[in-house]
């Protein structure tokens, strides 16, 4: 992926905050991600405007691969995508490790926790 300018990162579903690794993972490695999923805005809650593509940008697919192809011929603009990286650092999340430690923590500290001993039992009843 590091050897490749762009990366089509195209969500499986669209919905609102449904952002996978498919954009994070060209993020870490170096590459532009294409996305199509939720909204652009979206997408910038999370991560800067300026680190990726989004297809809703064009009006056409010929307009968007215009738009590629010039990026492809002229490095200066190619590099405006990588801008952010002045003010952050991309890192990978290995297998959502953190995040796992993330619930355990939130878990820990969240009083209002119940324990259920069979999860069938009370999700079905
Ligand atoms: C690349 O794009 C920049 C910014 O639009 C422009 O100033 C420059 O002339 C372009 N370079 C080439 C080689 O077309």
């Amino acid at each position: 992926m590091s050897s490749c300018k762009f990366y089509l990162s195209f969500e499986n579903s669209i919905y609102k905050d449904y952002i996978s690794e498919k954009l994070f993972n060209p993020l870490t490695l170096g590459a532009v991600p294409v996305v199509i999923g939720p909204p652009r805005d979206n997408y910038e809650e999370f991560v800067p405007a300026d680190s990726f593509i989004h297809v809703d940008d064009f009006k056409t697919p010929q307009e968007m691969a215009e738009y590629l192809t010039l990026l492809d011929k002229n490095q200066t603009l190619y590099e405006q995508y990588f801008n952010w990286r002045k003010e952050y650092i991309a890192e990978s999340s290995y297998f959502g490790l953190e995040h796992a430690c993330r619930i355990c923590q939130y878990i820990r500290s969240y009083t209002g926790y119940r324990v259920f001993k069979n999860l069938n039992q009370w999700y079905f009843g």
